[in-house]
Formats: structure tokens, C-alpha cells, sequence
């Protein structure tokens, strides 16, 4: 087992990705406090499914900084460390360019996929120092790479993303912290359900021209974050790890 015994916390627990993190965690051997943001009734779903193993779910948004703090301590509190932070949720935007882009759009993605990290690790880092050291995953985007993923907004915040990932490679990775992100391309999840269910939408065209063809299933990308996570990727610092089929190549 890849992460036996190591306490994980992952944000966006309750659908596509982060939902097949917390069971691929789990089936690493792993500890895990999953958060999601107002969907009760999958986070029961999950928790019913992984009946006896030891994960736990906390309503929590991950722009709030109280929320995100009653994570922190619960987790601290239950197992007296955390080893991982994975920071999956994350939300879309209306694919703006910046004249139709309105305030209130820009902060409500950049709220969720920005501050969202900067809380997330700010909080979470001094528990992993005293511990010293620990694992942070964020996830970012192909809109990194390739300006027609998302709109204005989202590439924004998942430059915000990867920033803060390099950043916190350089400040913290001589104490202990390795921190890197992953940025998809096409994934299956509720995230991408408009433009899958839409055969006219620009990602749906994009997808039948991307070397693999194929929508990514969120397995297959909870499985780069279990690699980032565990020991195999100890020489890893402050990367932005591609897995989008082939996208920034078009
Ligand atoms: N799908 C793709 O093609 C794709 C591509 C590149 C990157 N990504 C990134 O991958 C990550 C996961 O995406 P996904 O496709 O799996 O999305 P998803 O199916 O829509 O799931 C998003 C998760 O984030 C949670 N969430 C949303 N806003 C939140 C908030 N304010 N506070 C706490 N939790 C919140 C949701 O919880 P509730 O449902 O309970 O609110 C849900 O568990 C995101 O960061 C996304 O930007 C996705």
C-alpha cells in the first residue's frame, strides 16, 4: 500500500475527481477527511460505500476561512497530524473573455480555485512543519497551457493555482513540504457534463482532436495524485504535471 496510515485531507470530496481520490486513497491505505461544498447527500453516498474504512466528510467552503480551519482542527484533533492536502474542488466559469466577464463571476471562481488553495495551505502547512513535513497536491488545469479550456476567469485561477504551488515548493521545501499540481484536460464529472451532454460545445470538438481522443476518466487522474502523494515522487518540487491526452499539443 502506497499511503499506509497517512493522513489526507481532500477538498471536493463528493464528485468526479476528488471523489475517485478519496477511494483510490483508501484503497492505499490512507486516513482521509474529504470536505465538499452543499452536496450532503453524495458525501452520504461515499460514506456508505466505504462503510468501515477510515474516512470521514465535513461541509466545508474552501473560500471560507473559518470552514476551512474546523478541517484542519478536526483533522488534528482525530489523528494528531496531517500527512497530505490534496486541493481538488474547484469550480468553472462561463467561459467570459474579459469584456463579458462580470465582478461578480471573477470572484466567485476565483474565490473557489484561488483562495480556496491559499487557505487550504496556509492552514494546513504549520501542522505538517511540526510533524516535520507533509505532501501537498493542488489541482490545476490544461488552462494553464492552452487558452481555450476556460474562459477569462478559471485560467486565471488555476494560474493562481500553480503559482502558489511554486511558491510554496520554494519557501517550504527545504523544511520538509513537497508540493506539485497536476493539470487535466477533459475529464468525465459533473464539472464537464454541459459540455459533454453538448456535442456543439468547443470541448466536446476539442476531445475528438486530443491524441487520446476521449474524455479522461477520473480514476485514471486520481492515480498521478497517489504518485504525487507518496514517496515515488520524493525528487518532485513545485512541477505543474500534465495529463490532459494530449491537448497542449493541438
Ligand atoms: N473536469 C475536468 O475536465 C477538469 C479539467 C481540469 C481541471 N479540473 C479541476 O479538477 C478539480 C475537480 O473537478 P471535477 O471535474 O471533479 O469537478 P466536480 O465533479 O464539479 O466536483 C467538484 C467538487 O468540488 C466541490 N466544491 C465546489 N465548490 C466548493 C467549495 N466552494 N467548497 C468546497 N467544495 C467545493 C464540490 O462539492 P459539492 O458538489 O458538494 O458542492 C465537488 O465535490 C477542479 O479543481 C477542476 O477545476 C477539472
Amino acid at each position: 500500500m502506497k499511503l499506509l496510515d497517512k493522513v489526507a485531507i481532500i477538498t471536493g470530496g463528493t464528485a468526479g475527481l476528488g471523489k475517485a481520490t478519496v477511494k483510490r486513497f483508501i484503497q492505499e491505505g490512507a486516513k482521509v477527511v474529504f470536505t465538499y461544498g452543499s452536496n450532503k447527500a453524495s458525501a452520504d453516498e461515499l460514506l456508505g460505500e466505504l462503510q468501515g474504512k477510515p474516512v470521514d466528510a465535513i461541509k466545508a467552503d474552501v473560500s471560507c476561512s473559518d470552514d476551512v480551519k474546523k478541517v484542519i482542527d478536526f483533522t488534528v484533533g482525530k489523528y494528531g497530524r496531517i500527512d497530505i492536502l490534496v486541493n481538488n474542488a474547484g469550480t468553472f466559469d462561463k467561459r467570459k473573455n474579459i469584456l463579458e466577464l462580470s465582478e461578480e463571476e471573477w470572484d466567485r471562481v476565483m474565490d473557489v480555485n484561488g483562495k480556496g488553495v491559499f487557505l487550504n495551505c496556509k492552514y494546513a502547512i504549520p501542522h505538517m512543519l511540526e510533524n516535520g513535513g507533509g505532501t501537498i497536491v493542488n489541482v490545476a488545469s490544461v488552462a494553464t497551457w492552452s487558452w481555450n479550456s476556460g474562459g477569462t476567469v478559471y485560467c486565471c485561477s488555476k494560474h493562481v493555482c500553480e503559482a502558489l504551488t511554486r511558491r510554496i515548493a520554494r519557501d517550504f521545501g527545504p523544511q520538509g513540504i513537497k508540493c506539485n499540481c497536476i493539470n487535466p484536460g477533459t475529464i468525465e464529472s459533473n464539472l464537464t457534463q454541459a459540455c459533454i451532454s453538448n456535442p456543439d460545445d468547443l470541448i466536446h470538438q476539442v476531445v475528438k482532436k486530443v491524441a487520446a481522443g476521449r474524455w479522461a476518466q477520473p480514476e485514471e487522474v486520481a492515480n498521478l495524485i497517489v504518485f504525487l502523494s507518496n514517496s515515488e515522487s520524493d525528487f518532485m518540487q513545485g512541477s505543474p504535471v500534465l495529463i490532459d491526452g494530449g491537448w497542449s499539443l493541438l
